[in-house]
């Protein structure tokens, strides 16, 4: 043992959130990590010199730090989902970033007072992926599922004072559709409690009865304890504390009679708070467990009280209230953070998501953060909770389907028990176009299988999947079987479905699949599929998709107007790394075309676009393009504007180019027709205010919104910019906290001398920090973009980017400094606290 990294992990334990008292304690393995990419036994071995290998800190995505190239895990593959009957070179399809090979990470952690009587545990939220796990150079476990989070009993092998703990990770060529990340990406956890304590994730939380006057809250709380424990002097005390911390009921039970290692309590609650996405009240059932008059553990369990039906023909309703899901499909990754999770980073998608009026988000295709979940309770986010993207057939050579038969089942008993009591949690996604769907005899047998799971680990809640081969699926009975079924993309077979399926609801599991990149406008304006250009970017006029979706408006009008449409979860909410469709052999090509917002947390045109109709509360009043198009001066350059206004007029410089209003008697019912609706904009003048002929001059363009009566009501104007001329740079968060791990997130922009954002800019700008705390990373939403996301140097793209500042763990101030040839410089100051 090294005397530096003694020093360092009493740093680390003094800094880390650490739950602890007399009974039980909970720490976070956050530095003093080694990690290499070499691979030898001998790293397993206790007393491994492992001083020459990087130190690092835990969240850690090894893969994130580049350098992208064409060649990691190229695919020469065919992607039949997306309809190829060739294999042809994938450039970008995992992100090109280097994830695929093995990964050790080293760590000496200490443990003070372990005596006889004590128990240790390793959780690890998530770990991509084959997860071996050594402890004092035995193995104590293995788990392959790059996704899940998983636990370790590390009593016999470990003692008081130093231990080590080595961990190796492997991820395959061909293991993923998408950038999965790499390495120790999530939490690890080292619980310490008593022998007599509850088990990870030992409390089952449900709401039995929730009325006006009063909720019944049913705990029932798993308890470990050794051979000899009289069991009859085991007994719990759980005190139940409301959203503003007062303690609203207590309650005590001694273990049954039958159920030797279950207690079992039944609490009124007067009066409820309930949780909802407006007001996510959060209640607490605190146990304690003695054993005779000994305290021998305490175990806190966070819930809500919600209800949530789906009611066969008429839809959703949370709390009573009807609910339509105007939810998002995300990927884990958090762009230029890459796989390492954050809980800024995290909150902060969340608070652009709500502010677009989005109210649920459905993980695809894998398990969530706990941190990711923690935060829609508190903020207000329904979830659904997906687990797999393959089962038996394969959709990647090395994908899930070599650990399915094996591991199905461990696997999501995990996640259910993980996330069962968060009230955030509205559904269990089981999977997601699995090939399976195909298949006429187990499509169904394994549906029934999973969701049979869902129900006996957790009772409470509804589950589906997301299926897109509507044909086989509904005559296969594999639609028939789910408690909900889930489409994917082709609304035009929902009413069909609707009439064969006997659950009558149909969700729109996932939709949409429109391609666009900020700031970018492609003429002529027309509607197109699987349209490539030169540069490798999607129009912004959001006019393109895949061969297999469609525009926001084509699935926004069948959940307008059908009760039966339960709403949808539109792919995606942010730009992932990988998965670069239709730019598929075209390097360089990294990450999605289809967020809403793009890699760099930037939201694109689309984003208001869906703001003026999911978010009721808040105007929106926006125009697109931008209007700085030198050398199409009298050429035809259509001008949209989204609104949650009825109508609006449009000017260029003060001459009105007419009225728009939203056509109202467009309906799903009239525009059934599906080629017509597929290749015309008849959907979206219901939605958007298009001027189809409009010139480009340069100078001013102003919308006036008028309301239903026609009252002017708002307006906004755009006016072409004049040259560069400094930098703007705005912080999401001007204050953070001093934890070493909290995020200020800066948004920075090119504009002219009077602020106008300069739209075609592409001003490389560095960046220095000082004071407490560093540069994390930068990005700017390009997807051809090779730039590494934490050198503190980029290129605006379509005039911004985001760059990333990170406190240390001491209070003060950072301060960010901008500099470009050719502009005035910027500077910015964050206080940490
Ligand atoms: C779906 C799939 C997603 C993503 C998307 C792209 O079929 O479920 O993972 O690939 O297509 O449009």
């Amino acid at each position: 043992m090294n005397m530096r990294r003694l020093a360092l992990l009493a740093i680390c334990l003094i800094a880390m959130p650490f739950v602890a008292d007399a009974q039980r304690s909970e720490q976070l393995l956050v530095r003093g990590w080694r990690f290499t990419r070499e691979d030898s036994a001998d790293f397993k071995n206790v007393g491994y010199d492992d001083s020459a290998w990087q130190e690092v800190v835990v969240p850690h995505d090894w893969a994130i730090y580049g350098p992208f190239s064409i060649h990691n895990d190229q695919q020469n593959v065919a992607i039949t989902q997306d309809g190829q009957h060739e294999a042809m070179e994938h450039a970008g399809r995992t992100g090109g970033l280097p994830f695929v090979g093995v990964g050790w990470y080293r760590l000496d952690f200490e443990i003070e007072d372990f005596d006889e009587g004590r128990c240790a545990t390793l959780i690890f939220d998530g770990a991509m992926s084959q997860a071996r796990v050594y402890v004092n150079g035995v193995e104590v476990g293995f788990w392959p599922y790059g996704y899940n989070s998983f636990h370790f009993d590390v009593t016999p092998y470990v003692r008081e004072g130093v231990n080590e703990l080595a961990v190796r990770l492997e991820n395959e060529n061909d293991s993923s559709r998408w950038y999965p990340g790499a390495g120790l990406y999530r939490n690890v956890h080292l619980v310490l409690t008593d022998e007599v304590h509850v088990p990870v994730w030992g409390t089952q939380l449900t709401t039995p009865t929730v009325t006006e006057d009063y909720a019944k809250v049913v705990l029932r709380t798993k308890v470990t304890m050794p051979e000899g424990v009289k069991r009859e002097k085991c007994r719990i005390l759980t005190t139940i504390n409301d959203p503003d911390g007062r303690v609203v009921a207590t309650a005590e039970g001694l273990l049954s009679r039958y159920e030797t290692d279950l207690f079992e309590q039944s609490i009124d609650i007067a009066d409820p708070l309930l949780w909802s996405v407006d007001e996510p009240r959060l209640y607490s059932a605190s146990s304690q467990i003695f054993v005779g008059e000994e305290l021998r553990d305490q175990y806190t369990t966070r819930f809500g009280i919600r209800t949530l039906e789906i009611i066969p023909d008429k839809g959703m309703f949370l709390n009573g209230e009807p609910t339509k899901f105007k939810g998002v499909c995300n990927h884990h990754d958090l762009g230029p953070l890459g796989a390492a999770v954050n809980e800024a980073a995290i909150r902060r998608q969340i608070r652009i998501m709500k502010d677009m009026g989005c109210n649920a988000i459905r993980t695809s295709h894998n398990m969530p953060a706990p941190e990711l979940v923690e935060a829609c309770d508190e903020m207000g986010m329904m979830l659904m909770v997906e687990s797999f993207d393959e089962w038996r057939t394969a959709k990647v050579k090395n994908g899930y389907h070599k650990y399915f038969d094996e591991w199905a089942e461990r696997d999501l008993v995990n996640l259910i028990h993980h996330y069962r009591n968060n009230p955030s949690v509205v559904m269990w996604c089981i999977g997601n176009e699995v090939p399976d769907q195909g298949d006429v005899i187990w499509g169904a047998k394994l549906s029934r299988m999973l969701q049979d799971i869902c129900h006996r680990e957790d009772p409470t809640r509804l589950v589906t999947q997301g299926m897109d081969q509507p044909h086989n699926v509904v005559h296969n009975n594999m639609a028939a079987v789910m408690d909900v079924a889930g489409f994917n993309y082709r609304p035009h077979r929902y009413p069909d479905n609707y009439l064969r399926l006997p659950q009558q609801i149909i969700l729109g599991s996932e939709t949409a699949s429109t391609v666009s990149s900020r700031g970018i406008y492609k003429f002529p304006v027309e509607r197109r599929s699987m349209q490539k250009y030169a540069d490798h970017h999607s129009s912004s006029y959001d006019v393109e998709h895949c061969g297999w979706s469609n525009l926001p408006e084509d699935d926004w009008i069948w959940h307008d107007d059908f009760e039966w449409c339960i709403g949808e979860f539109v792919w995606t909410g942010f730009d992932y790394l990988g998965e670069p469709t239709p730019y598929y052999t075209d390097w360089p090509s990294h990450s999605s075309l289809f967020g809403i917002v793009d890699l760099a947390g930037l939201p694109k045109d689309r984003y208001y676009l869906y703001r003026s109709h999911w978010n009721r509360e808040a105007e929106t009043l926006h125009i697109l393009p931008h209007w700085n198009w030198e050398g199409r001066e009298g050429e035809v350059t259509p001008i949209f504007v989204y609104t949650n206004y009825p109508k609006a007029e449009l000017f260029i410089n003060g001459v009105s180019q007419g009225v728009r209003c939203k056509d109202m008697s467009v309906t799903a019912e009239n525009t059934m027709d599906k080629e017509e609706s597929a290749t015309s904009f008849t959907r979206q003048s219901r939605y958007r205010l298009m001027w189809m002929d409009t010139v480009y001059e340069p100078g001013e363009v102003k919308v006036v919104a008028y309301d239903v009566e026609g009252n002017p009501v708002a307006e906004r104007t755009m006016v072409t910019a004049g040259k560069p001329h400094h930098i703007e740079l705005e912080a999401d968060r001007d204050v953070i906290k001093a934890d070493a791990s909290d995020l200020s997130f800066i948004t920075v922009r090119v504009v002219d001398k009077d602020g106008n954002l300069c739209p075609n800019a592409s001003h490389r700008i560095s960046y220095r920090v000082s004071g407490e705390g560093f540069y994390r990373a930068g990005a700017n939403g390009s997807t051809v973009s090779t730039e590494l996301f934490h050198v503190p140097e980029m290129e605006v793209f379509s005039g911004m980017m985001t760059a990333i500042v990170q406190s240390t763990d001491t209070s003060g101030e950072i301060t960010l400094t901008a500099t470009a040839k050719g502009l005035k410089p910027a500077k910015i100051v964050v206080k940490t606290e």
